[in-house]
């Protein structure tokens, strides 16, 4: 039995295999806490679909019990959900009105790469699943957001770059800042690709989406049900490039941490504040502290990992567990989990530093 966390190394389930939630996130529901993620195989293939969404359980949070296959992927190759498609980043949680476990993740068809930019949704009755496929979509099609500017309203703006659109990736490759990305995906929706999900203590809760061909942050109020968009949205950190987002709440104030955008590569850590959860949000810069002796990175890389979710212990006030991925694509299936605590520095600052080995 394990009664400590050790970041970055294999962490064996309750059958001695090293744990496949990738891209996760833990939720605590009836005294247990649930841990969802993608499964990965071997190998390069490892990057796309080919099982599905894993869930484990806990007491402890040290020790997990390998629950099985959450959200399997679908047999019929036409399904969105079908083998290679890409599912990344499943996060799930509770609607006590409906008494059912909604999860979205961040989802890529077969064969088109990154271009899809879609999100999907799955439900069970039960946290560990089996949870039923719903649907994917491009979130907000047809709604501004809140603090849209009229030059992003503006047809000929628009048209100039629905006329460019071939020529824009997830990345720096020409000007995004010159052309009217949002204005573009008016119609069709807005692109969704690294997402988390954010409940609220009045039971409303947000999706958090890299949008914009990554450039910049949308954070979008869900339905009562956690179904789909309400339709309102807030464009955040413009052209910032962030992807794997988190945000948690503590003593009435919103926090963010992210990463930048450099695929599978560890880059530095951003973080950021808010009194709204639709922001303004004030960046306050990389929160990570030390150096990863296992591969000698220190906090401009974020420890060789990538941040995919924050958590409250249940029942202890201050303490927060910030969720890392080292990704390992040449050989997916041996990605590694960090898990570390948030230290609050002051009222408004907090700091996440390296722990060889730390225990709740
Ligand atoms: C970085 C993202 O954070 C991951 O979830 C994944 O989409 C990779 N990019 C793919 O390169």
């Amino acid at each position: 039995m394990l009664n400590s966390f050790h970041p970055g190394e294999l962490w064996l389930d309750n059958q001695d295999v090293h744990i496949n939630a990738h891209g996760g996130g833990v939720i605590f529901h009836e005294g247990k806490y649930y841990w969802y993620g993608e499964h990965k195989i071997g190998g390069s293939n490892g990057n796309s679909a080919h099982v599905g969404v894993h869930v484990y359980s806990s007491s402890d949070l040290y020790n997990w019990q390998d629950e099985g296959i959450a959200l399997p992927i679908s047999e019929d190759p036409d399904s969105e959900i079908c083998k290679w498609s890409v599912i990344e980043r499943p996060k799930v949680i509770y609607n006590s009105k409906t008494q059912k476990f909604v999860m979205w993740f961040h989802l890529e068809l077969k064969g088109q790469g990154y271009h899809a930019a879609r999100t999907g949704l799955a439900v069970a009755d039960s946290p560990t699943g089996p949870f039923q496929y719903i649907k994917s979509m491009r979130p907000n099609a047809g709604h501004w957001p809140l603090n849209v500017t009229p030059e992003q309203q503006d047809p000929e703006s628009i048209q100039r770059t629905i006329e460019q659109a071939d020529k824009f990736f997830g990345g720096h490759s020409i000007k995004h800042e010159d052309y009217n990305i949002l204005g573009a995906h008016f119609s069709g929706g807005q692109m969704s690709r690294d997402m988390n999900l954010f409940v609220d203590d009045d039971g409303c809760a947000y999706h958090i989406y890299s949008s914009e061909h990554n450039a910049t942050l949308h954070i979008s109020k869900l339905t009562d049900d956690y179904l789909d968009h309400q339709g309102i949205y807030t464009r955040n950190f413009p052209f910032r490039w962030m992807e794997a987002a988190a945000i948690f709440k503590r003593k009435g104030k919103y926090y963010f941490i992210a990463s930048g955008c450099t695929g599978w590569d560890p880059n530095t850590a951003r973080s950021a504040v808010a009194d709204s959860i639709l922001g303004p949000w004030t960046e306050l810069g990389n929160p990570c502290v030390g150096v990863n002796p296992q591969n000698n990175m220190g906090p401009e890389l974020t420890f060789g990992a990538q941040s995919t979710d924050v958590f409250q212990v249940n029942g202890k006030e201050d303490c927060y567990i910030a969720m890392f991925d080292i990704w390992k694509p040449k050989n997916a299936i041996d990605g590694r989990y960090v898990w570390l605590p948030i230290t609050f520095t002051d009222e408004d600052s907090f700091e996440i530093k390296w722990q060889t080995s730390w225990s709740i």
